[in-house]
């Protein structure tokens, strides 16, 4: 089946998917030589699957880590909770080598480097799964291995920009 070439541009694609607004995460793992931690700002992470537990995030085929999730076993992905604005846009915006600069480090129990942060939100250690490509990114598919959460407030990202308006709402712990 062939689509329907689109009659809007780039622009205006990019400003309606910014009306849905998203959780932010920073992604994790190992580099191809097992030598450093890399990871990046994403805020394509969604729920997949329950039974098995499976979730997905995407990344551009432009990304300069993108040969080292293609190739690792495991990542963690860190949900940010409205604190760590600051390790969003480190994560993002900074350049590769200077992003784990003064952020505490552990390991996952399956080996992957994670944030050592008592404020994320939540996080899960993933397997690589599946990896499918579509368009200028790869999709991302990982099987949860393991996963923690806190209650803490999560950091929102809507049109193009952080939210930073914070909930009046107490957190339900369910
Ligand atoms: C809030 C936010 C969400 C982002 N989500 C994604 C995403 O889902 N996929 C992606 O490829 N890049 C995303 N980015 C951009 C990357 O974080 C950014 O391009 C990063 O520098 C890529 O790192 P790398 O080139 O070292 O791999 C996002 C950036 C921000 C600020």
């Amino acid at each position: 089946m062939t689509a329907t070439p689109p009659d809007f541009d780039a622009a205006f694609f990019r400003s309606a998917l910014g009306r849905f607004a998203t959780g932010v995460t920073i992604i994790t793992t190992e580099a191809c030589d097992g030598q450093r931690p890399i990871g990046l700002t994403i805020s394509s992470f969604n729920s997949v699957s329950l039974d098995p537990p499976m979730v997905l995030w995407s990344l551009s085929k432009a990304a300069s880590s993108l040969r080292h999730f293609q190739q690792t076993e495991r990542y963690v992905i860190h949900v940010l909770s409205a604190t760590q604005l600051h390790l969003a846009k480190q994560f993002a915006y900074g350049p590769q080598a200077a992003r784990f600069n003064g952020v505490a480090l552990t390991r996952a129990p399956g080996g992957t480097p994670m944030l050592d942060d008592p404020e994320c939100a939540a996080w899960f250690e993933c397997r690589n799964i599946v990896q499918h490509e579509a368009g200028d990114h790869l999709i991302f598919v990982g099987q949860v291995e393991r996963c923690e959460r806190s209650f803490s407030q999560p950091l929102v990202y809507h049109a193009g920009d952080f939210d930073l308006t914070p909930s009046t709402e107490p957190m339900s712990n369910d």
